[in-house]
């Protein structure tokens, strides 16, 4: 019987933008073997309604636990927003997903209490983070902004344009008026666009990387339950999507920071 230990996490999200997830893993855990899947035929998700999203989040989950994972980390913000209840449900595997982590640094950044999440459509009309937030602490201010064109600046690489910039002043000046001292950046795209949104907000701001905060939940998980892989040799990392590799392997350069050497097309 294979040892639970050495079992990979599973990771799935909606398409590409899961792998700034994988990044976080990677630097943190660089010895425990992963398993993605990203949902490149049906992305995105950000914009479609909570049943649709509900339904694809089981089938993408499903994939992953055929694979034997010990654990499995919802990478999409979307699908972490309005399905993470039904995945616990579902499956025997520990989910961790993206809203609590982020909930969770963000209290710890904040001095003023006023807390800004950006995210899709989807994201931010579910209130996910704000209820997340609350539950929390309740002397909060928590101010919300959908950022939907963000995923396609971050996809066409324009981490630095002057475009970007435009868009970001756009959506992001009225939290500014709100004084948010902390925002969440609540979509697997926006730590793409790190740079553009710190410029705009003002280098006091603390931007929360919802992924790097998962990432650091996900060490919590193993290493209480006891399921830290003790290898030191070289890990398995497997990449799967359910349409024609080819973008995410150029994509993967940008969200990665290295290239993806093999990656295959599963049926979904
Ligand atoms: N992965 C999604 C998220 O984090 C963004 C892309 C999409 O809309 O599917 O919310």
């Amino acid at each position: 019987m294979t040892d639970p230990k050495t079992k990979s996490i599973g990771v799935f999200d909606s398409g590409i933008g899961g792998l700034t997830v994988i990044r976080a893993l990677m630097e943190r855990l660089p010895h425990e073997n992963l398993v993605y899947f990203g949902d490149t035929a049906r992305v995105p998700y950000g914009t479609k309604s909570e049943d649709v999203i509900k339904q694809y989040a089981v089938q993408d989950a499903e994939i992953l636990i055929e694979k034997g994972v010990k654990l499995i980390v919802v990478a999409c913000n979307t699908v972490s927003s309005v399905a993470l209840d039904l995945l616990e449900q579902r499956f025997d595997v520990p989910i961790i997903g993206m809203i609590h982590p982020g909930a969770t640094h963000a209290l710890d950044a904040t001095r003023n209490n006023t807390i800004g999440v950006i995210g899709t459509v989807a994201t931010i009309g579910s209130n996910a983070y704000p209820r997340s937030i609350y539950e929390l602490r309740k002397n909060v201010n928590v101010y919300s902004a959908p950022c939907p064109l963000f995923v396609s600046l971050a996809e066409e690489g324009w981490s630095d344009h002057p475009a970007s910039k435009l868009i970001a002043q756009e959506y992001l000046t009225p939290l500014i008026r709100y004084g948010v001292d902390t925002l969440i950046l609540g979509c697997t795209h926006y730590p793409i666009l790190k740079n553009v949104i710190q410029q705009v907000m003002g280098e006091e701001v603390a931007l929360i990387d919802s992924g790097e905060a998962a990432a650091d939940e996900v060490i919590e998980l193993l290493t209480e339950e006891d399921l830290l892989n003790p290898s030191t040799m070289a890990p398995r990392r497997e990449f799967m999507v359910s349409d024609v590799p080819q973008k995410f392997k150029q994509l993967g350069d940008i969200f990665l920071g290295k290239t993806l050497e093999r990656v295959t097309r599963v049926q979904i």
